[in-house]
């Protein structure tokens, strides 16, 4: 699918995903409805415009757009988990729009759609009489298909840890993002909304880490700082976990992780973003930040009664273990437990992520070996050593050689250390179509005579094999 057609596609779905919840409060003769049905019509027109007639269908967890999968964005996840489930909800398929729409057709439409029973068989059906009774014999409406031994699928009422984790995942960027946005434009952030995402994030690590851990994996360029801020939490809170922390500190941790680079808010754009090196003022510049997040987080008044703990540790992420970092201090006192946590998370997820100064990042294991060395000058090192059981020896999202000359990717890593070097890894393969496919081994599997069936020979690069590591954590 071309980009152009991809961003419409995401633009459709995310309006239509408006559209319904606010139909959902407004009845159809409200005028706060005219600006979003206007949004709506502008983009499904010009789609309708290019093609003649438009498809959207789904199929099992996908939107397809006359019949190409569309893929979503960062910021589209939401409403496609929307969408998905209120299309499911009512057993409707598909809808095709034959002519251009105009806003009479799309509130009867949209308002039909929404009345619709859950879970009634003949709701296709219904919803074209429904239109026709209304003379608009231009949108097509066909049933959900259940695809052969997918029915468990649809139910949705259990949506598994995977699904948990990729809303939550999701949301707290785009949630993050707002924060930062909010901040910078000297407006209202909402942190409390932060602070229930950390909650449920930590529910989830506390059931399965590797789920959120896995998400770490996808680095998105565009949005470096939100993704940064996300992933960092989730490495801050698996240490957390494995520190023995009480869920009330475990939030605490989460939360000053999420808003440990605050202060770059502050910071110009040409400045974060610069491709260069920086100069004296810039670097100057840059080395606030810590600094400028402790006044920000001091005036985020929801906060409640400010832990001095999640200040601190904003105030000393990037100080060193030695003290040798920034801010400088007059008197010397140690970094923080949060501000040492943070350090780690921080300087591991900034290493393998790829930036506009260094688009070759470094593979998991380069960034563990660099921080290996210096670990006593700016880590702790017994928190390093709990990293590094958490990512393992070879770290989640490793491009793996195994012995059977198959290429994995380390997916989860063995809960009992004695198996580190024997991670869950996942190969490495296509279907037909080109789409990823997802095969775990575990590699402590024994054949009968006892041996191994899979080890690993070698780490690889997986910028040099092409492979985007992070389409299998999805
Ligand atoms: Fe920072
Ligand atoms: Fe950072």
């Amino acid at each position: 699918m071309g980009a152009e057609l991809s961003k419409l596609g995401n633009n459709l779905v995310t309006k239509f995903h408006v559209l319904m919840r606010i139909s959902q409060i407004y009845d159809s003769k409200n005028v706060a409805l005219s600006q979003f049905i206007s949004e709506f019509l502008e983009t499904i027109n010009t789609l309708i415009k290019g093609s003649g007639v438009l498809s959207l269908k789904i199929i099992k967890d996908d939107f397809f757009l006359n019949d190409q999968r569309l893929r979503y964005s960062v910021e589209g996840f939401t409403s496609f988990k929307y969408l998905s489930t209120q299309w499911k909800k009512r057993l409707i398929g598909e809808v095709v729009f034959k002519t251009l729409m105009n806003e009479e057709m799309l509130r009867h439409f949209i308002y039909a759609f929404i009345n619709l029973e859950e879970s009634h068989e003949e709701n296709a059906n219904l919803l074209k009489k429904q239109l026709e009774s209304h003379q608009i014999t231009s949108i097509d409406v066909n049933p959900l298909e259940i695809v052969e031994g997918e029915e468990e699928a649809f139910t949705l009422q259990k949506e598994d840890h995977r699904e948990v984790g990729k809303k939550i995942f999701f949301e707290t960027i785009g949630t993050i993002k707002d924060v930062i946005t909010n901040i910078k434009g000297n407006q209202h952030a909402d942190i409390r909304k932060l602070k229930r995402l950390a909650q449920k994030a930590i529910h989830l690590v506390i059931e399965d880490e590797s789920i959120l851990l896995g998400m770490t994996m996808i680095k998105n360029y565009d949005e470096y700082t939100f993704n940064h801020s996300v992933n960092v939490s989730i490495y801050a809170l698996a240490m957390g976990k494995r520190l023995g922390f009480s869920k009330k500190i475990l939030t605490e941790l989460g939360i000053t992780a999420l808003l440990h680079d605050i202060g770059k808010s502050k910071i110009p754009r040409e400045i974060l973003n610069k491709p260069a090196s920086l100069s004296t003022e810039e670097w100057e510049m840059m080395r606030k930040h810590p600094l400028m997040g402790v006044e920000i987080v001091l005036n985020l008044k929801q906060l409640g009664e400010i832990n001095p703990r999640m200040v601190v540790g904003v105030f000393d992420h990037h100080l060193m273990n030695d003290l040798s970092g920034y801010p400088r201090l007059f008197l010397k006192k140690g970094v923080s437990l949060f501000g040492r946590i943070i350090q780690i998370a921080d300087s591991y997820d900034a290493m393998t992520t790829p930036r506009i100064y260094k688009k070759i990042p470094y593979t998991p294991e380069q960034a563990l070996a660099v921080m290996l060395r210096e670990k006593e000058i700016h880590f702790d090192p017994l928190l390093l050593k709990i990293f590094i059981g958490l990512v393992g020896i070879y770290p989640l999202g490793s491009l793996v050689l195994l012995n059977t000359h198959e290429l994995g990717i380390v997916y989860k890593s063995n809960h009992d250390p004695k198996w580190l070097d024997r991670p869950i890894v996942l190969l490495v393969d296509r279907d037909t179509k080109g789409d990823a496919t997802k095969e775990l081994i575990d590699l402590t599997d024994t054949d009968r005579a006892g041996n191994y069936k899979w080890s690993i020979v070698k780490t690889l690069d997986p910028y040099k094999y092409h492979i985007d590591i992070a389409k299998y954590f999805l």
